[in-house]
């Protein structure tokens, strides 16, 4: 319990290059000319340019379009990578030969640990079940000096939050809620492992220039409403859609009446609106928050640089800055919102769920209530849970339904345990499990009786709610919800009940009412190290270091390359499969149990796109072959491919949507999958089938999708010239259907720059690289 940290972390690698960043920031000036305003997200961005003046005039009009426009090639300062996703990336790292990492990096064992019974049980079981993949992390961490957190150590974005997020910084996670570190000021972007590879060899990562949405706070925030809510209802305002191509960067004179750690848990949830980043500016609520997390110097460094006036003021938006959009919260008559099911954006105000459930006919009793995770796990996050099971405790109150809580890292375990937070949830029949993702990644092996199929409403202070993702039954309906919220709605048990009006029958009969809840933002003692074992190994790269991967083994298999793009057009692809509505990445490479599989690439392409819903037929998961033939999608793939028949994919909205996944593009890749053909993609997607070498195109008019079915036969027109071309030409396509014979073309659009189309030529972006690095 000693307040005084024995941990020294390595503070100069964790230091944004303050020096570096102020140069380049003036070169952006001189680019752009003095007077010009720009926003924060503009000024950090631009300031980790390779090449400024080329990025900046290029394609961008002279400098006046940049945002939309530009390419930007960026030199990120750090990588942060989780376990699922590491394996991939180290993988592919390894193929390129350097005997250490370009860049500072972290490794984060937080995805493949189960969540049941509690921390003590199911973190050596978790262990114990993945310890190949962790020791091939481990040793790859020790080869090319990446910082290693091994499993129990916490959930990356709060470790990263805790560790290595600064003012000014810019790193790349592979993770889709990375952007949770632009609560410390910092722009992070979640990426798949393809792109972390980039920075990890010092190749630029290229970003299309977001647009800058505004988004200004004014009032503060008081009650039960917390800054999560923020985020619920913003994304009710911009849908799962409405962010993309977007910075979110919040402003105005609300910003500085929220936690930290409470900006985070807000750009954490950018990721639902499709954001590519979100950003507070650096604010005097920052500073407690670095002292308390050894980062003090860092404290000082970012007050001295944003004391400065705005020319070189690097953490805070010039006077006049435009934002290419704006909405204004404010936050004193913002209300608590309820968000779900199955979509974060269906954002309902907390006065109006009840009559949400009756209309809507969902579940009106809870089935279960879990709080904390990488979006929600903060000491005021759960001190403010904990006064609510305190108020409820005095009155011999215990939850109605399982009541879970998942500590963000050992750090704040520790912390909540020394302090009784933890012993006050656990008095109350809380279950405390590890520190790490377990429910909200589908590692949650329920034990109370809900089977899959059961139709059943859970609350959770997650950030994310697609079906399935929890316990694996597609029939669980995730509310998501503040802490404080879910807390309630757990000793409530009824989903029509609104703390705010409504009161509980205690055990002796009496009407009890929650007071709102009020918690502590900081540990007034500092912050509790924990068990020295999580620590983070040390940086230093040691060459000798030997990688193991068995031969026999089926999680994990070195990579083959993949084949260069044919110097023709593609000739009698076929329509794998034709999918109506959402399709996710959850979708089109599912978690779950299939998580052990992320390192071996054949082992998980047996889940390719199973939870697809059949335009044709509307079943999930099956498809027909030209004989008309039913089968499982993988399992078809997998035919075509034996018989040398590539394919493609048609699909509508938002395509791959949800996570950093780049399995999602390697999958269908490895199958045989050339093309992928939507109504429009999610961003991080996109990127992700270029670097993998599948092509991506858009239907010029989206009610073309209605033209194209299933086993329909396809030839591309303009696509080989267009790649030599650097990405100029259109593509059409050549559809044959498979029912009549008829023929038709079909205008498409891409987003394919000139070096992108040097990945799909060479087959994927790290044969180009391997073949740049031996030339
Ligand atoms: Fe893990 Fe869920 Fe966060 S999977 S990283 S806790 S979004």
């Amino acid at each position: 319990t000693s307040n005084i940290p024995s941990y020294k972390p390595d503070i100069e690698s964790r230091t944004p290059p303050y020096p570096k960043l102020l140069k380049r920031l003036q070169e952006v000036r001189r680019v752009l000319g003095s007077s010009r305003p720009l926003t924060l997200a503009e000024k950090i961005l631009y300031s980790h340019l390779d090449n400024p003046e080329e990025a900046l005039l290029s394609n961008t009009d002279n400098g006046r379009n940049i945002r939309g426009n530009a390419n930007l090639k960026l030199k990120p300062d750090r990588v942060a990578m989780q376990d699922a996703s590491a394996q991939m990336a180290l993988l592919q790292f390894m193929t390129c030969n350097l005997s250490s990492t370009a860049v500072p990096a972290s490794i984060h064992c937080d995805h493949m640990i189960v969540g049941e019974r509690g921390a003590n049980v199911d973190l050596p079981e978790s262990i114990k079940g993945n310890q190949e993949v962790f020791d091939f992390l481990e040793s790859a961490a020790k080869k090319y000096g990446i910082e290693f957190w091994p499993p129990g150590a916490g959930i990356i974005h709060q470790t990263v939050l805790e560790n290595y997020a600064a003012p000014g910084l810019m790193m790349l996670g592979t993770d889709s809620h990375t952007p949770n570190a632009g609560g410390l000021g910092a722009i992070a972007i979640g990426v798949g492992g393809a792109d972390a590879v980039d920075a990890l060899v010092d190749a630029p990562w290229e970003l299309k220039a977001p647009r800058i949405l505004g988004v200004r706070l004014e009032g503060q925030l008081s009650g039960w409403t917390s800054p999560k809510d923020v985020i619920l209802a913003l994304a009710g305002k911009l849908t799962v859609r409405g962010g993309t191509g977007f910075i979110i960067e919040y402003h105005g004179p609300g910003v500085d009446s929220l936690s930290c750690t409470g900006m985070s848990t807000i750009c954490n949830m950018g990721a639902e609106v499709g954001a590519t980043t979100s950003i507070f500016p650096f604010s005097t609520r920052h500073i407690p928050y670095l002292d308390s997390t050894h980062r003090s110097s860092i404290a000082v460094q970012a007050q001295t640089i944003a004391s400065t006036p705005s020319i070189t003021n690097l953490l805070q938006s010039d006077d006049g800055a435009e934002y290419d959009e704006l909405i204004t919260i404010d936050l004193s008559t913002l209300e608590p919102h309820v968000n779900g099911p199955f979509t974060p954006d269906l954002s309902t105000p907390l006065s109006q769920f009840s009559k949400a459930v009756k209309s809507n006919k969902w579940p009106e009793s809870v089935s279960a209530g879990l709080i904390g995770s990488c979006t929600n796990s903060s000491y005021q996050d759960m001190t403010r849970a904990e006064d609510l099971v305190k108020q409820a405790a005095a009155v011999g109150l215990t939850p109605a339904v399982d009541f879970f809580i998942t500590p963000g890292s050992e750090q704040i375990r520790a912390t909540l345990d020394r302090d009784s937070t933890l012993s006050t949830f656990e008095e109350a029949g809380g279950v405390v499990l590890a520190n790490a993702c377990g429910p909200c990644i589908g590692m949650w092996r329920r034990t109370d009786g809900i089977a899959k199929g059961d139709n059943n409403a859970i609350f959770t202070s997650y950030n994310r709610n697609f079906r399935g993702r929890n316990d694996g039954n597609p029939e669980t309906m995730n509310f998501l919800a503040s802490p404080e919220i879910v807390t309630a709605m757990s000793y409530a048990g009824r989903t029509t009940f609104n703390p705010l009006t409504d009161s509980i029958k205690t055990p002796s009969g009496a009407e009890f009412r929650f007071s709102p809840p009020s918690g502590v933002e900081l540990p007034i003692s500092g912050f509790a190290e924990g068990n020295p074992a999580f620590l983070p190994s040390s940086a230093a790269p040691n060459p000798s270091t030997k990688i193991v991967v068995s031969p026999t083994s089926d999680r994990l298999a070195f990579l083959e390359p993949f084949s260069p793009f044919p110097a023709h057009e593609l000739k009698g692809l076929r329509v794998l499969y034709k999918v109506a509505g959402k399709c996710t990445t959850d979708t089109i490479s599912a978690a779950g149990p299939w998580l052990k599989y992320k390192g071996h690439l054949p082992n998980i392409s047996a889940n390719t796109l199973i939870g697809a819903v059949n335009a044709a037929t509307g079943e999930t998961n099956v498809a027909y072959d030209i004989d008309g033939s039913a089968s499982g999608i993988p399992e078809l793939a997998q035919k075509w491919k034996d018989k040398n028949i590539e394919w493609l994919v048609v699909a509508e909205d938002n395509y791959g949507e949800g996570s950093a996944r780049e399995h999602a593009a390697l999958q269908p890749r490895y199958l045989g999958g050339r093309v992928i053909l939507v109504k429009s993609f999610a961003r991080i997607h996109e990127t992700n089938l270029k670097k993998q070498g599948v092509v991506p195109l858009t239907f010029a008019k989206g009610e073309d999708y209605d033209l194209i079915d299933a086993c329909d036969e396809v030839s591309t027109v303009g696509l080989y010239d267009m790649l030599q071309n650097g990405g100029k030409g259109e593509v059409r396509l050549l559809v044959k259907k498979q029912k009549t014979g008829e023929e038709f073309v079909i205008k498409t659009k891409h987003t394919l720059s000139e070096d992108q189309c040097g990945f799909i030529l060479a087959g994927s972006a790290l044969n180009l690289l391997a073949k740049r690095k031996s030339s």
